[in-house]
């Protein structure tokens, strides 16, 4: 069976574990001092405002509350995001409004989201569908001109940008995913970035107890007396990384370009085998000035065989699936009316993407698709023909 999603850990990865596990400092440490520092280098933001926590789903909790928000406020966000996006937001005490996107390129306008701004707006949060990042620039201004923080969830956008900038540095506050399914793992992992210096701060007490210090996390030399006794102004949780898991995450960063120049060449490769399949649209081309981190390859087709097809390339032993189910769908999220979303959500399948795939499974996952597509699309045009003699 041919994945979507896979990660790509080799033996400088398990090297980099043996030598954290051979120093006995496993929890947080230098290990994970220095992945904030390389991840906040590679992404173009000051160190300290760089978080290394345990989830992008912990770090999309933790920016609803640095925003403050409570009962009445609402959150913008597109309906077509990740379910933790949802949650963080009713977790926090504040309402869901969800904004359209665009059905081909699956990422909201800076007019689907300015439509949906009211009184009672307190954060607008987007992501990059697929790691395209979408009119996060300008998205990103709309935001700035009418006071409103953004958080950026670049979970599936390590490598993005936009003319030289980074996603994740448009926003206020940023999160990424390092979990199994993303394109560098640390098998459970993610970076929250907060550009204010002092909600920074804040941000690190909250990631860990509401614990003002951690100095000893990183050294064993003791600076003050009664080091034990406890500086809490507000609870928080528990949130950060271990050494364990930034050891892996240095490698996989080092890595990084290599891995998004493989999954572009499969994408093109993708571009040229499917180009002349009926019925079968691919995903648009990207903006001069945007770079992709190439997470999701995505077809589109006439939602009557979307399904039947996955279906039949299931049983051809290549999986496909479909990101993100509608929130909107969702009775608990709330409902809206999007018909953008309702039409991506019908046609779009994912294939398999991910640096671990030969030329050959290219080719195989393409034959099979075009396969699937022209006998479904026959039978529907038989079905047809035969509907109407009666
Ligand atoms: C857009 C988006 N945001 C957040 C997450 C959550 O990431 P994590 O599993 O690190 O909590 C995901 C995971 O699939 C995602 O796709």
């Amino acid at each position: 069976m041919l994945n979507v999603f896979q990660p790509a850990l080799g033996e400088e990865e398990l090297a980099a574990v043996a030598e954290a596990f051979a120093s006995n400092w496993v929890g947080y440490g230098s290990r994970a001092a220095r992945f904030e520092a390389e991840f906040a280098d590679h992404v173009g933001v000051p160190g300290e405002n760089m978080i290394f926590i345990n989830s992008a789903t912990s770090g999309l909790f933790l920016a609803m509350e640095l925003v403050g928000l409570g009962p009445g406020d609402e959150v913008v966000l597109p309906s077509q995001a990740f379910v933790a996006n949802a949650n963080a937001v009713l977790a926090a005490g504040a309402r869901p409004v969800f904004c359209d996107v665009d059905p081909h390129t699956l990422n909201p306008s800076a007019a689907d989201v300015e439509r949906v701004l009211g009184p009672r707006t307190k954060a607008v949060m987007v992501l990059h569908y697929g790691g395209y990042p979408g009119e996060i620039a300008e998205i990103a201004e709309v935001c700035r001109r009418r006071g409103v923080p953004l958080v950026e969830d670049a979970a599936c956008a390590p490598a993005s940008a936009v003319a030289g900038r980074s996603c994740g540095s448009f926003g206020d506050l940023a999160v990424w995913s390092f979990d199994s399914r993303k394109i560098i793992t640390t098998g459970d992992g993610g970076m929250l970035y907060v550009r204010d210096p002092a909600l920074a701060r804040r941000a690190n007490r909250l990631a860990y107890h509401g614990l003002e210090d951690r100095s000893s996390f990183t050294t064993a030399a003791r600076v003050s007396s009664r080091w034990w006794d406890l500086h809490v102004d507000e609870p928080g949780r528990r949130l950060i990384g271990n050494d364990m898991t930034a050891a892996i995450g240095s490698v996989q960063l080092r890595r990084l370009p290599g891995f998004v120049r493989r999954r572009r060449e499969i994408a093109e490769r993708y571009d040229e085998l499917l180009h002349d399949v009926d019925g079968v649209r691919l995903p648009p081309p990207l903006p001069a000035g945007h770079i992709s981190s190439y997470y999701f390859y995505w077809v589109q087709m006439a939602a009557a065989i979307r399904d039947e097809v996955a279906e039949d390339l299931l049983k051809a032993d290549v999986y496909t699936t479909f990101r993100y189910a509608p929130l909107h769908h969702v009775p608990l999220f709330g409902s809206a009316d999007l018909p953008g979303t309702e039409e991506a959500s019908r046609t779009t399948l994912l294939l398999p993407l991910h640096q671990g795939l030969s030329d050959d499974d290219v080719r195989l996952v393409t034959g099979r698709l075009r396969e699937a597509v022209e006998s479904r699309l026959a039978a529907r045009r038989a079905g047809a023909t035969g509907g109407s003699r009666g």
